[in-house]
């Protein structure tokens, strides 16, 4: 046995390696934990008859209102207890001025009525955004080429009150239009709903992660090689992202959104540092994707890079965790 001599270090008094000798010292020094009540569970939701099978993303459908019921039944028997729609919206309902967005009687609006009658105790959240319902897919407005701000918001307000009275328990704007917040509430305390919550995407940078997302709702090809740059976050930016942060708790947001998720967990950490308010991650279509697609390829083993990937994202600093493999990590948590 050599003789160690490290004046500069505690080794050999410190050795780090004594706790990770076995799995019940592992245990007791395990700094954070994952379990299916971490996670949000979006779902496509599609009207009868049409396509089910999402190209880009293996092992995710598009659900009828019937098959999201039985979904979410043992979405709940997992122990997950928040599932968050998103339409797949029939392309001649969509309008310049988003019109089926506020039919009282659209997809979204009779699915969240079922399904909060279904399961009355679930977590239902929708999202607030116009994408689904323009024909070129934009999440507000077009004027005069711009997507126009105000015009959208005074859209996305009646958006948010008509989600609400459908039975969502909170409203998620994901549309990154300025002031939005601020209205939404308004509008929600103005018709009764101040008990409803607002879970905003303050932090939604232009990323070409959401493309499987876009092939989910048939947006990919009307927005084409077009942009949401001119109100999505620039990748390079963290201090702007504080800022949207910081306008939106001020609003009244009740959560912060950070999307994507694996490749701005930086942002998730900076913002859990500077705020004390929840946080939650967006593992997006992108992210999902390229777990799968590797491992189908062979070349990843699925289960234990999702359950790293969303440890990961409670490590940075979230508490709620968006991921469209909610089942099966509830399944492997289990
Ligand atoms: C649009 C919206 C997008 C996502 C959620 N809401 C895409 C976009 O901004 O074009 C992306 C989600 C994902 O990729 O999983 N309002």
């Amino acid at each position: 046995m050599p003789k160690f001599n490290n004046f500069r270090g505690s080794f050999p008094a410190t050795r780090l390696r004594r706790m990770r000798q076995s799995e019940w010292s592992r245990n007791l020094i395990r700094e954070n934990h994952l379990s299916p009540a971490d996670f949000i569970w979006p779902i496509f939701i599609r009207e009868e008859g049409l396509d089910p099978v999402i190209t880009a993303m293996p092992g995710v459908v598009r659900l009828t209102i019937k098959e999201a019921i039985l979904e979410i039944k043992e979405a709940i028997k997992l122990g997950i207890n928040a599932v968050a729609l998103f339409p797949c919206v029939d392309a001649r309902l969509k309008s310049e001025q988003a019109i089926e967005a506020l039919n009282p009687d659209n997809l979204i609006c009779r699915a969240l009525q079922e399904i909060r009658s279904a399961h009355p105790d679930i977590g239902l959240i929708a999202d607030v955004a116009l994408d689904p319902y323009t024909p070129h897919g934009h999440d507000g407005v077009v004027i005069k080429g711009q997507v126009a701000n105000d015009p959208s918001v005074e859209i996305l307000c009646q958006q948010a009150v008509l989600l609400a009275k459908a039975g969502a328990k909170s409203v998620a704007p994901s549309d990154m239009m300025d002031g939005r917040i601020g209205c939404i509430r308004q509008a929600l305390d103005q018709e009764g709903f101040s008990d409803t919550c607002i879970f905003s995407y303050s932090v939604k940078y232009a990323s070409a992660f959401y493309g499987p997302f876009r092939n989910a709702l048939g947006s990919d090809k009307t927005l084409g090689k077009q942009s949401k740059a001119s109100y999505q976050l620039d990748p390079a930016n963290m201090d702007e992202a504080m800022r949207e942060v910081a306008l939106d708790i001020q609003e009244g947001a009740d959560t912060v959104i950070i999307k994507p998720g694996l490749p701005y967990l930086d942002v998730i950490r900076e913002c859990h540092h500077q705020f004390s308010c929840p946080i939650h991650a967006y593992q997006v279509s992108g992210e999902y994707s390229m777990l799968k697609a590797a491992a189908q390829q062979g070349f990843l083993d699925f289960e234990a890079t999702l359950l790293e990937s969303l440890m990961a994202f409670k490590r940075a600093g979230a508490c709620g965790i968006w991921t469209y493999a909610a089942l099966e990590a509830a399944k492997l948590l289990g």
